[in-house]
């Protein structure tokens, strides 16, 4: 069978990125560049300064990719963007790319969610088989998604306000820790102790997770210490928030593999490197004996390798956009 070589664009965020992935499964070549070390200095991504920064990337960045994976435009099946949701000013430089290239080499343009996305990131690392339940953490999602083939998503449930990715970094400002800190507090979580007493979020009978309230608690509990002149103890809050966190998406994905029958577990999103996570979602697979497959680090940030690989299956599923396509700052995943 002839191989398909899928060109995908990825810049929903603060990442420029653009790869070619061959089959749905096969990394040919990826190009990121991160704007993490500008948008550090004030705290969190702005967005003016991001949709910027990939006006001035793009070009070089698919330049690079092409070189590094020594093909031409001509060898590349069809074009996969990023539609959305993400930063609209963000998301409109990868779509602008992607409809020019897919009108001068004349390629079918395949719209992929981003979440979509963060979902097949697993397919490059295996098979994926279903039916499969995908838990999406990311700093813009919560989600619990079962999948019984290929393109298809059914949402069980998700976050009723704050992501978990967004929580992590707001914790991780309090504690005084750079953005994004998601990464900072599971470093920090290792050196501490669970002393911190923080309630369990949204313990209830759905799939559905809140953190608004975990995020409220935390910064009560660092103000309350600073006004009583007590020294906050940042790694044991890190540990104690790590452990709360944790424990409320365990406690909802344990349920939806017991409820639903679940065989496949994925992991996808940014917060997928949490090595916390990473453990606890270990020990209930052999609890509950299911297969488990989480991407490496490199798979889990936003990066255009999974962008290429979803864009192979929604490709196989004949999904195709035009030159109206529009990008979304919200869509749900369909
Ligand atoms: O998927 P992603 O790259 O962007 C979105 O689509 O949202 O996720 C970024 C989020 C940020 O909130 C970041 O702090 C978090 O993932 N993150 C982590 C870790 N690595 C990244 N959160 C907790 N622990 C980590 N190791
Ligand atoms: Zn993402």
């Amino acid at each position: 069978m002839k191989d398909t070589f899928i060109l995908g664009i990825e810049s929903s965020c603060d990442e420029t990125s653009v790869s070619i992935v061959k089959n749905g499964t096969e990394e040919v070549a990826t190009v990121i560049s991160s704007q993490i070390d500008i948008h550090k200095d004030f705290g969190g991504v702005v967005p003016e300064i991001a949709s910027r920064q990939h006006v001035k990337n793009v070009t070089m960045v698919l330049e690079s990719c092409m070189e590094k994976a020594n093909m031409t435009m001509e060898q590349i099946d069809a074009i996969a963007i990023t539609y959305g949701p993400g930063l609209i000013g963000s998301l409109l430089i990868g779509l602008e790319t992607a409809k020019t290239l897919a009108f001068v080499y004349n390629k079918p343009l395949i719209p992929v969610h981003h979440i979509a996305g963060h979902i097949y990131a697993n397919s490059l690392v295996k098979e994926m088989t279903f039916p499969l339940l995908a838990v999406v953490v990311s700093g813009g999602h919560t989600e619990l998604i079962e999948m019984t083939k290929h393109y298809r998503f059914n949402k069980l449930g998700g976050t009723l306000d704050d992501a978990i990715g967004e929580c992590y970094d707001k914790v991780a400002r309090v504690i005084g820790l750079e953005y994004p800190g998601g990464p900072k507090i599971d470093k920090l979580a290792k050196e501490g102790k669970d002393t911190y007493k923080l309630p369990v979020p949204l313990k209830d009978d759905s799939y559905n997770f809140s953190f608004s309230g975990l995020k409220s608690a935390v910064i009560n509990l660092a103000h309350n210490e600073e006004q009583r002149g007590n020294k906050l103890r940042k790694a044991d809050l890190a540990t104690s928030f790590q452990e709360v966190a944790i424990e409320a998406i365990i406690t909802k994905v344990r349920k939806a593999i017991i409820d639903k029958k679940i065989k496949n577990v994925i992991v996808a999103g940014g917060v997928a490197a949490n090595q916390g996570l990473r453990e606890a979602m270990e020990k209930l697979a052999k609890e509950l004996d299911f297969d488990l497959c989480i991407p490496p680090m490199k798979y889990c940030t936003d990066n255009a390798t999974m962008i290429a690989a979803a864009g192979y299956y929604a490709y196989l599923d004949g999904r195709r956009a035009d030159m109206n396509l529009n990008s979304k700052s919200q869509d749900e995943l369909r």
